[in-house]
């Protein structure tokens, strides 16, 4: 729940923040038939679903990068999302008072959870151990809004890839110096996630990748890429860190070739380095697209692997090319996406993080809630939609049919291991020829769209 007062309980010292919401009321709850853009017309937290509230199935997260960092810019125009509590400097300051209004924003939608960089938090200074300070500075404000607030970090993870040391990658740099500087601002984003509670810390490849193979050595930067991972791991351990350590794939963009392209490339490089007991998958919807597939099928490769772990929660739009992060509404992809997670037991301590920002003309702080209401409902109607075809059993049922030669006889055999080739020829000499089966693509489909 939110309450109120707690906007003006924190700080040290600091005069009460302005009411940059005044206005908007805490999100409610108002019914599917309510037009009012600031209300919930399915997401009930502590309605209970399929055993477990809907606040737990999801364990919805605000991307502070977005929602706190995102200005509109993009390569033909200037910012356009202009806030009233950001002076548009990096100023220690100006980072704290942003932290104090995200919470109060989280808290209005009535959500549990964040997830940040480090560098949307707190400003790069001149040498390490400044900017070191200054990020202590903003967490220590940040805990004790969590403790008053009684939102968590659902994850935290290092920015490596805006700065221009970076261009050429973080760890999979061809400069030695570079993967150093890189080791020790993931030493301490990790740091401050454990210090925070968080539940994950995340790795999303941001320039781990190239655009020529002319100036690359391929195999020398994806054992590279292993190493770093493995000392992050260890490290994990020697802080005492017992979150999930979560790699998200994403085929391109910044660069050509990205080396985590999509789950099934991460799950082969995890397995290959010897790293998949030590990490799982970030699968983010957009990304999915990007690489040609949909997030479905990215959530199954994953769940399938028992490496689920989060989740980012957005969407591109089908007719452009890079990553738009929108808001996702597809109650098509949502109750794909929530069969998937409650067949596998639920994502937690993983999440739903809205890894996904308004668009550069959306510029009312009304904009804000209404984009994370929309999609928060989708996916509390995907939720009911998914218990309900999870519940009444058909589409199992169905989908076991389509298998059920395997459950007895020869194909219990193969499923075994108990038959060769051999038994299998002489088998199907006496069986004689298969009877073709019809794969009922639109029944299936049918059936899935009639709980909509
Ligand atoms: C970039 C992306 C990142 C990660 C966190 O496409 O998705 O924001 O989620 O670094
Ligand atoms: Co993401």
């Amino acid at each position: 729940g939110f309450d109120a007062g707690a906007r003006f309980a924190v700080g040290s010292g600091v005069a009460p923040m302005e009411d940059y919401f005044a206005g908007i009321e805490p999100i409610r709850y108002a019914g599917p038939d309510s037009r009012d853009p600031l209300s919930y017309r399915y997401y009930q937290p502590e309605r209970v679903v399929a055993g477990k509230t809907m606040a737990e199935h999801f364990r919805f997260s605000v991307a502070y990068w977005h929602t706190f960092r995102g200005t509109g810019l993009d390569p033909f125009g200037l910012p356009t999302l202009v806030r009233p509590w950001d002076d548009g400097s990096d100023s220690l300051d100006n980072a704290l008072r942003r932290m104090r209004v995200a919470f109060d924003f989280i808290g209005r939608l009535g959500l549990g959870f964040y997830c940040f960089h480090d560098r949307d938090v707190a400003p790069e200074g001149a040498t390490l151990t400044e900017t070191n300070r200054n990020l202590d500075r903003v967490a220590a404000l940040a805990g004790k809004l969590q403790a008053d607030t009684g939102i968590r970090l659902l994850w935290g993870t290092a920015n490596l890839f805006s700065h221009p040391r970076y261009m050429n990658g973080a760890a999979t740099n061809p400069d030695a110096h570079v993967f150093a500087h890189a080791a020790a601002q993931v030493k301490k984003a990790m740091e401050v996630t454990h210090r925070l509670g968080g539940a994950n810390y995340v790795f999303w490849g941001g320039r781990e990748g190239y655009a020529t193979l002319a100036n690359t050595d391929m195999k020398r930067e994806q054992d590279h890429l292993a190493r770093f991972l493995q000392m992050a791991a260890d490290y994990g351990r020697e802080l005492g860190f017992t979150g999930t350590l979560l790699i998200e794939p994403k085929p391109k963009e910044p660069t050509t070739h990205q080396y985590d392209f999509d789950a099934a490339a991460v799950l082969a490089f995890l397995r290959g380095y010897g790293l998949a007991d030590q990490f799982k998958l970030n699968v983010e919807c957009n990304h999915a697209t990007l690489a040609g597939h949909t997030f479905a099928h990215e959530l199954q490769t994953a769940a399938d692997a028992g490496l689920l772990g989060s989740i980012d929660a957005n969407t591109g739009d089908p007719l452009i090319g890079w990553d738009t992060d929108q808001f996702n509404l597809d109650l098509a992809t949502t109750s794909a996406v929530m069969l998937i997670v409650l067949r596998q037991g639920g994502i937690a301590p993983g999440g739903f993080n809205f890894d996904a920002k308004l668009r550069r003309e959306s510029i009312d702080l009304r904009d804000m809630f209404a984009a994370h209401v929309g999609s928060i409902d989708a996916f509390a109607r995907g939720l009911l939609i998914a218990e309900r075809i999870l519940a009444d059993g058909t589409l199992d049922a169905w989908r076991r049919e389509r298998y059920a030669s395997y459950d007895s006889g020869i194909g219990a055999q193969v499923e075994r291991g108990a038959v060769g080739f051999g038994e299998l020829e002489r088998w199907v000499l006496q069986a004689g020829a298969p009877q073709p089966a019809s794969g009922r693509q639109e029944q299936f489909e049918n059936l899935i769209a009639s709980y909509y």
